[in-house]
C-alpha cells in the first residue's frame, strides 16, 4: 500500500478543513458554490472528501457529476442520468430508468466494471423534458441533495444555450444545492463573473489555494511513519520546494519516494529521487517542446528559467533572454496561455506544469 495515492482515498487525505467547512456552511444556508483553482491543486478530491463526510453524517444525499468528457446537452443529460442511477438505483436499474426518464426512450448497457451506461434516444423537444425530469427527481427526494458538477466550464462550450437553460432549472430547486467546480481560466471567469451571463451573482465563490506548507509537511511525515518508515524534515522540505507544494506534483514525488526509500529517507536521497524523476520524463517533455513553434519554445524556456514573470513584453526581459519583438512575444504568450502551458497567476506568468518547468530549468 502506498499512502500517496493519485486517486482520492478518504484514509489518506490531507487537510482542507476550512474549505470543507465553508462548503458545509453554504450547503446549510442553501447557497450554491463555485469552487475554482488552477488544475491539480485538489478541487475534485476535496469535493469527494466533503461528500464522504456528508454520507457519514446522513443528512444530505450527494451526487458527483464529472462533466469533463461532455460536449453537448445530450452528453450532459446522459452523464447526469448515469450518476443518479448509480447513486439510487444500482439494485434495480430498469425501474430506475423508468422513473427517471418517463416518456423518453432510454436503454442501458454495462461497461466491464459494471458501470451503467445510458443510451438516450432524445428527439427534438425531449431534451428539456429529460433534463427537467432529472432535476425533479432530486427535488422530490426526502433528504436534501447536494449535486457537484465538476469541470463545469465544459458547459460553456456546448453548442446549445445550455447555461441559461440550466440556470432556469437550478433556480427553481429548493431541495438541491449545487457545487460548480472547474479550473480558473477565462471561460469559468466569464460564466460566473460577467454581468451578461446567467450564472452571474448566483453563487458564492471559493478559491482553492495550496495546502499550508507545515500541514502538508506533517501529513507527509505521518504517512511515512504509519508504515514504519522515516523521512527527515529537510527531505520533506526539498520535496515541497521542488513541487512548490502543488498537490498533484507533491503526491507524485512522495509516491515515488515512499516506494523507493528504505527505513530512513534523507535529503541526499530526496534530491536524487526528484532528479531521476525529471530524467524519466525527459523524452516526453522534449517531444512536447519540439512540437512548439520557435517563438513559443524560446518564451516558455525563458519563463521557466525566470520562475515567474510579471511582464513578458518588458524590454529587459526580452533582452535578457534574446527574445524577438514584444508583439511576437505577446502573441506567443497568448497561445501558450490558451494551451494552458503557461498560467497567469496574480503574481505573474509561470509554467503551468511544475515538472515541465523543472525539466526546462535543468536542461536549458
Ligand atoms: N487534500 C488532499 N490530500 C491528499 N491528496 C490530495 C489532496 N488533494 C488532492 N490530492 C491528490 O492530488 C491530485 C490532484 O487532485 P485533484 O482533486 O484531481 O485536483 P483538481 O481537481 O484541482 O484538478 C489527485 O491525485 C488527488 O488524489
Ligand atoms: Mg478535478
Amino acid at each position: 500500500m502506498n499512502p500517496f495515492t493519485l486517486n482520492y482515498n478518504p484514509d489518506y487525505f490531507c487537510d482542507r478543513e476550512n474549505e470543507i467547512q465553508h462548503l458545509k456552511d453554504n450547503i446549510i444556508n442553501g447557497l450554491n458554490t463555485l469552487v475554482h483553482s488552477p488544475r491539480r491543486l485538489g478541487k475534485s478530491a476535496m469535493i469527494l472528501h466533503l461528500f464522504h463526510q456528508l454520507k457519514k453524517e446522513k443528512k444530505y444525499e450527494t451526487v458527483f457529476v464529472d462533466l469533463f468528457a461532455t460536449q453537448n446537452l445530450v452528453d450532459f443529460t446522459k452523464i447526469f442520468g448515469e450518476a443518479i442511477l448509480q447513486k439510487y438505483h444500482t439494485r434495480n436499474i430498469i425501474t430506475g430508468i423508468k422513473k427517471l426518464f418517463r416518456g423518453v426512450h432510454a436503454s442501458i448497457t454495462f461497461s466491464d466494471d459494471g458501470t451503467p451506461m445510458l443510451d438516450l434516444g432524445l428527439g427534438e423537444g425531449q431534451l428539456q423534458t429529460g433534463i427537467s425530469q432529472l432535476f425533479d427527481y432530486l427535488e422530490q427526494r426526502k433528504n436534501p441533495v447536494v449535486v457537484a458538477f465538476d469541470e463545469f466550464q465544459e458547459v460553456a462550450g456546448y453548442p446549445e444555450k445550455a447555461e441559461a437553460l440550466l440556470r432556469t432549472f437550478i433556480q427553481r430547486l429548493k431541495n438541491v444545492t449545487f457545487i460548480f467546480s472547474g479550473s480558473s481560466n477565462h471561460i469559468l471567469q466569464n460564466m460566473f463573473y460577467s454581468a451578461k451571463q446567467p450564472f452571474y451573482q448566483s453563487t458564492e465563490s471559493l478559491v482553492i489555494d495550496k495546502i499550508n506548507h507545515d500541514i502538508y509537511a506533517e501529513f507527509i511525515n505521518q504517512c511515512f511513519n504509519k508504515f514504519d518508515k522515516e523521512i527527515s524534515n529537510s527531505a520533506i522540505g526539498h520535496f515541497l520546494e521542488f513541487t512548490e507544494t502543488h498537490t498533484y506534483y507533491t503526491h507524485v514525488i512522495c509516491n515515488q519516494a515512499f516506494y523507493k526509500s528504505n527505513n530512513f529517507l534523507e535529503k541526499d536521497e530526496a534530491t536524487e529521487i526528484t532528479g531521476n524523476y525529471i530524467e524519466t520524463r525527459k523524452v516526453d517533455y522534449l517531444n512536447i517542446l519540439n512540437l512548439l513553434p520557435g517563438n513559443q519554445r524560446s518564451l516558455i524556456k525563458s519563463i521557466a528559467k525566470e520562475g515567474i514573470v510579471q511582464k513578458p513584453s518588458a524590454v529587459n526581459f526580452l533582452i535578457k533572454y534574446k527574445l524577438p519583438s514584444s508583439s511576437s512575444t505577446l502573441q506567443a504568450l497568448h497561445v501558450l496561455v490558451e494551451k494552458e502551458m503557461i498560467y497567469r497567476s496574480p503574481d505573474g506568468y509561470k509554467v503551468y506544469d511544475v515538472f515541465f518547468r523543472r525539466f526546462l530549468e535543468r536542461y536549458f
